[in-house]
């Protein structure tokens, strides 16, 4: 497999240890723990705007607004994409927010937590704020991964309606003819159902580059065995906009703004526009 940062199909790592199987555990119950909705004065407490007590009392004054609607105790807002003004003035809900790209070496488990004790993703990055996986890889595909504590972005980019596309390297058994990319690309009937078009091309005699918009629970590893290409290694190599092959196996980073900003876009993630009560 090539090691060329000039090959277009190169990925750090992409060489290394090939040993396959085994399944991600859920990361059942993390998305609750990531910031998100909730109450108005609980969110902007969290903010770090005032203690939770006097929010309630600038609530009761008047003096905040939820997307141009004057506020009122009990009010619920989502700091990631409610507008919250106090005294007139728009304020930051998420000053905490933070997406790291990690890439995930093979033989770590897309969890926060995992009951037998195997490395997970988060403890490959920094521990605070916490931060939680977006989505799943199976404990041995590697490549790019999400963390984030941003709730709504967590939730539109695993959400199948806003469909970001996720690009995946597969090392196959055997040479894929055309017509197995064909079937690829039309979809594959799995048994929860047929997978919706895809992009396939072969890359080399054992590979395939193969571009999903769904999530569902070992697809490719599924996919690529249906039509009789069992994955040897599976490496993610694009979320959406988002692409690195400077980041070796175990490393991350922050996002950059520009990054964020495309991935925003990618999911139709924009704060709404103001409006005044009885709008809707
Ligand atoms: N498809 C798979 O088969 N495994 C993953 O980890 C991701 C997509």
């Amino acid at each position: 497999m090539s090691t060329d940062p000039n090959d277009p199909f190169w990925l750090p790592g992409l060489d290394g240890d090939l040993s396959g199987g085994g399944l991600a555990e859920p990361a059942a119950g993390d998305a609750a723990e990531v910031v998100g909705p909730g109450r108005l004065q609980k969110v902007l407490a969290r903010a770090g705007i005032a203690s939770r007590r006097v929010i309630e009392d600038m609530i009761v004054a008047g003096r905040i607004t939820v997307n141009g609607t004057v506020a009122t105790l009990g009010d619920k807002a989502d700091p990631r994409s409610d507008v919250i003004t106090v005294d007139g003035a728009v304020i930051s809900t998420m000053p905490d927010a933070i997406t790291y790209l990690l890439n995930k070496p093979a033989g770590t488990v897309t969890t926060a937590d995992d009951p037998q004790g195997r490395p997970t993703v988060v403890d490959l990055v920094p521990g605070q704020p916490r931060v939680f996986p977006v989505g799943r890889l199976d404990v041995d595909t590697e490549g790019l991964l999400l963390l984030t504590n941003d709730g709504e972005m967590t939730h539109r980019l695993t959400h199948p309606s806003h469909g970001v596309e996720k690009e995946y390297l597969a090392h196959v058994e055997g040479s894929p003819k055309p017509n197995v990319l064909k079937r690829l690309r039309a979809g594959i009937e799995l048994d929860d159902g047929m997978t919706a078009p895809a992009q396939a091309a072969a890359v080399g005699d054992n590979m395939i580059r193969l571009t999903i918009h769904e999530g569902r629970n070992r697809q490719v590893r599924r996919m690529c065995e249906a039509v009789g290409h069992p994955v040897i290694r599976l490496v993610r190599t694009r979320i959406g906009p988002i692409a690195d092959r400077q980041l070796k196996p175990g490393e991350h980073r922050s996002l950059t703004t520009k990054e964020l900003f495309a991935l925003q876009s990618a999911v139709n993630l924009e704060a709404p526009a103001p409006r005044k009560r009885g709008d809707d």
